[in-house]
């Protein structure tokens, strides 16, 4: 294989639309990726051409930037392959798409007679949601474990099952392990045994392609930051019978249908979730970002990973003292590639590869349990996307192998 042939998007395009990638090895897009000028410029714009509020104002400033707003919820929808655009709700990302969650759903579903069941591969933002709320309500937790490969224990199946879980907290994609989990056979097995299914799909949605109808999962939630979008906005989707039946949890403004001193009526779904000015310049970046996304193809970028993954692990595999985490097959795993190298804590090793341009990070990546699993403190992980290449593995071996002779009369 060619290196032309593994490149997503051509030299040029990049230098274009990711100037300040220039001389920077990028491998940090699991914990936030980089925005093409178009997603700059989309954002830019609402305050360029006149900012304005949306969904209260009747002049063509607040005309045009709710028609943007609402014109994303459809490609949001149509992106993730969602029914009804109704059934996206704009949040501040992840994080804030799961506590919103937590704090309907959970609180008005979850009783101490359920059984809520938590993977310890799941990232705080989707654990700890579900166990505060299990702790409040005194109800039955389950940890899903993880087996020594970096997957979900399929042999804990059965137990699952049989304690019938009201709720399934699971991530598609782990960001550590870049374990993709097999959600299409689980979910449908979680649901003929009545379980709700959440689904963290904040390391997924930018990397594959999603259809939330043919995974018929219940709610699924993620960013606009690890998909070339702003920080700050995200998504919960969730299937309209559910949404319709929440209560909303954030009071305000737009989230109403009516006040009166006796009695409230409130907006239909999504608005009734969605209390307060919206983050309209981030929707705008988050709708740029999937015509971005688009124009190349899920299916490409899937593509693009899995190549680049494999020769990845093929390089790395190739240093001695070198151990990857997770599943050693680079079509069961995303463009996350945690690992450690001989002993050399990973805040060190990332200090090391960072002098020489490459951008890693390095720690327990917000999954403290899953950590205690693998009985480390932490892990130093590459994570790649669109705009990362061969030549990106090849600086970071190069890298690494530096950082190999600075330690190597250290004994670790
Ligand atoms: N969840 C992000 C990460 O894995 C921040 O780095």
């Amino acid at each position: 294989m060619t290196l032309s042939e593994t490149r997503l998007i051509d030299k040029p395009t990049i230098k274009k639309d990711f100037p300040f990638l220039d001389g920077t090895i990028f491998l940090d897009s699991a914990a936030t990726s980089q925005m093409p000028v178009p997603v700059c410029e989309s954002m830019s714009e609402h305050y360029r051409l006149g900012a304005s509020n949306v969904h209260r104002g009747v002049y063509d400033w607040s005309v045009r930037a709710t028609d943007k707003f609402e014109c994303t919820r459809r490609k949001v929808a149509a992106f993730i392959g969602a029914q009804d655009e109704r059934e996206c709700i704009f949040t501040g990302g992840t994080t804030d798409a799961l506590n919103l969650l937590a704090q309907t759903w959970g609180e008005t579903n979850i009783t101490a007679h359920d059984t809520v069941v938590v993977t310890s591969m799941e990232h705080h933002s989707n654990l700890l949601p579900w166990t505060q709320l299990a702790e409040r309500k005194g109800a039955n937790l389950i940890w899903w474990e993880v087996t020594d490969e970096g997957e979900l224990d399929l042999d804990q199946l059965p137990e699952i099952l049989a304690a019938q879980p009201k709720l399934v907290a699971l991530t598609w994609v782990s960001n550590v392990l870049g374990t993709i989990n097999p959600v299409e056979k689980l979910i449908p097995q979680l649901k003929e045994h009545g379980a709700t299914v959440v689904l963290d799909g904040a390391q997924a949605v930018p990397h594959m392609p999603c259809d939330v109808t043919k995974l018929g999962a219940d709610f699924l939630a993620f960013s606009a930051h690890k998909m070339l979008g702003p920080t700050g906005i995200g998504v919960l989707w969730g299937r309209a019978e559910l949404l319709e039946e929440m209560p909303p949890c954030r009071f305000g403004g737009s989230m109403i249908l009516s006040v009166r001193r006796d009695r409230v009526r409130w907006a239909e779904i999504p608005h009734k979730f969605e209390g307060g000015t919206p983050n309209i310049s981030g929707v705008h970046g988050l709708g740029a970002a999937i015509d971005y996304l688009n124009s190349i193809g899920m299916d490409k970028v899937r593509k693009h990973e899995v190549e680049l993954v494999t020769y990845a692990m093929e390089q790395l595999g190739q240093l001695d003292g070198l151990k990857v985490f997770g599943p050693q097959d680079p079509a069961r795993r995303s463009g996350v590639i945690s690992f450690e190298f001989r002993g050399i804590h990973p805040h060190d090793l990332a200090t090391i590869i960072g002098r020489e341009g490459v951008c890693a990070r390095a720690g327990h990546h917000c999954c403290q349990p899953l950590m205690k699993n693998l009985g480390r403190q932490g892990t130093t992980r590459a994570s790649f996307y669109i705009y990362n290449t061969r030549e990106d593995v090849d600086v970071l071996v190069g890298a690494l192998k530096k950082a190999g002779e600075v330690f190597k009369d250290v004994i670790l």
